[in-house]
């Protein structure tokens, strides 16, 4: 396995403790489904954690609330030191949602471009802006397609020119919704890959869903999520030992199992 040692865990600003997301007793009601009942855990700085679970588990829901953009939001969720949708968030924060969208009509760069100068309205000089639109690029490997129009990329480079629309403002939080979904195991390793990247050269924050158990074993910690309840939040190391287990997926069943058995434990008891 790879060795993610050399990764940097302070963050930029300077506030090492503080961790990028806070949640404290985040319940979240979707027209009349209660999708995340009491959720309480933490999102180290500056590492890949990876929020893992079935379809239908909340893994969305729960990464629009962080981003902002769910209603129905109870309990604390701190995000950055503010509260999740404060305004001084947007820019900081980068998201990429599980149905990205990039016009196909426009090159790799006028995409980009467009984003870039909704980013930010006049403030920079546009050859800055055209600075960073030419990084972005360049992070997710696209520098030869920069003049393809998108709708002549592939899935996979699809993929990534959202991925770079959301590194535009150099975000401290990433927040992605199964971005490897539908890729080959050539360009899933490459993205993972590109994913430390990331943390590890600009200290930022990642957080990515997937409900592939084997990504699990490449994020620094993990969120297993179940029926819209977390059902650990550990390193991959640790889960594997606590519930001598030898793969993720094993650990996961594991848990599924105890809770199942727990919840039986309750009934019978009432
Ligand atoms: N707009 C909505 N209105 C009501 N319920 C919704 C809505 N969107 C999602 N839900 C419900 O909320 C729950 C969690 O959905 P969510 O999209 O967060 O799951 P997910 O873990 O992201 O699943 P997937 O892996 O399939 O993307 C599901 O039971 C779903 O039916
Ligand atoms: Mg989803």
């Amino acid at each position: 396995m790879m060795n993610y040692d050399a990764v940097r865990t302070d963050p930029p600003d300077g506030t090492p403790d503080e961790p990028a997301v806070r949640a404290d007793s985040l319940n979240v009601v979707r027209g009349t489904r209660h999708v995340l009942r009491d959720l309480a855990f933490t999102v180290p700085r500056g590492q890949i954690t990876g929020l893992l679970g079935p379809s239908g588990c909340g893994k969305t829901t729960l990464m629009r609330a962080i981003v902002g953009t769910q209603a129905k939001v109870t309990g604390t969720l701190d995000v950055l030191g503010h509260p999740a949708g404060h305004p001084s968030l947007r820019t900081r924060i980068g998201y990429v949602t599980q149905a990205p969208s990039v016009y196909d009509d426009l090159t790799v760069r006028q995409n980009l471009d467009y984003f870039a100068a909704i980013l930010d309205p006049g403030r920079s000089a546009a050859d800055r802006r055209a600075d960073h639109v030419t990084r972005a690029i360049a992070d997710v490997d696209l520098t030869s397609h920069a003049d393809a129009l998108a709708g002549a990329l592939s899935g996979g480079q699809r993929s990534r020119v959202s991925l770079a629309v959301a590194l535009l403002g150099a975000p401290d939080l990433l927040v992605l919704d199964e971005p490897t979904v539908g890729l080959d195991p050539v360009l899933r390793r490459d993205l993972w890959a590109l994913f430390h990247d990331i943390a590890a050269s600009r200290g930022a924050t990642l957080l990515i869903s997937s409900h592939v158990m084997d990504e699990a074993e490449r994020c620094h910690r993990l969120l297993l999520m179940r029926e819209g309840r977390v059902l650990a939040d550990d390193t991959p190391d640790a889960l594997r030992a606590r519930t001598d287990s030898e793969t993720v997926e094993a650990a996961f069943l594991h848990l599924v199992d105890e809770a199942a058995a727990a919840a039986r434990a309750k009934e019978t008891t009432r």
